[in-house]
């Protein structure tokens, strides 16, 4: 943690960064703005917005969501469970070295 801190204080300096050592559905603030979730499965991604939301800390305008894998789990499951919350962009293509990673946008309903 003292190694990320110092880092992110070196590479992000001035940021309204902060890190927080727990499980991303247990983070106490609640998360306004943009929100990214990315660099876990979109099971995991899923469970996260669940909890988060069902804590109420989910008050963004705007998710970023990028899964490592379960996709079109994620796609489906946005599109049914969360269809009268957030609008879904259709996904865009990153390419990180030889992958190519999806990433969605959803906006605040
Ligand atoms: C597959 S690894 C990520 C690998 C990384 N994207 C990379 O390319 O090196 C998944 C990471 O997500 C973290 N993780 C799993 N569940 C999490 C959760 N609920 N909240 C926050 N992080 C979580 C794990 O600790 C692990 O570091």
């Amino acid at each position: 943690m003292a190694r990320l801190r110092e880092r992110l204080t070196r590479e992000a300096p001035g940021a309204p960064a902060f890190l927080h050592a727990v499980p991303a559905g247990d983070l106490e603030p609640v998360l306004t703005g943009t929100v990214i979730i990315a660099g876990v499965g979109g099971e995991k991604i899923l469970e996260i917005l669940r909890r988060l939301h069902e804590r109420r800390r989910l008050q963004a305008r705007r998710l970023v969501l990028s899964p490592h894998k379960d996709e079109e789990f994620l796609a489906e499951s946005l599109a049914c469970d969360f269809a009268s919350q957030w609008r879904l962009s259709p996904p865009r293509h990153v390419h990180e070295g030889p992958r190519v990673r999806p990433v969605w946008v959803a906006e605040a309903l």
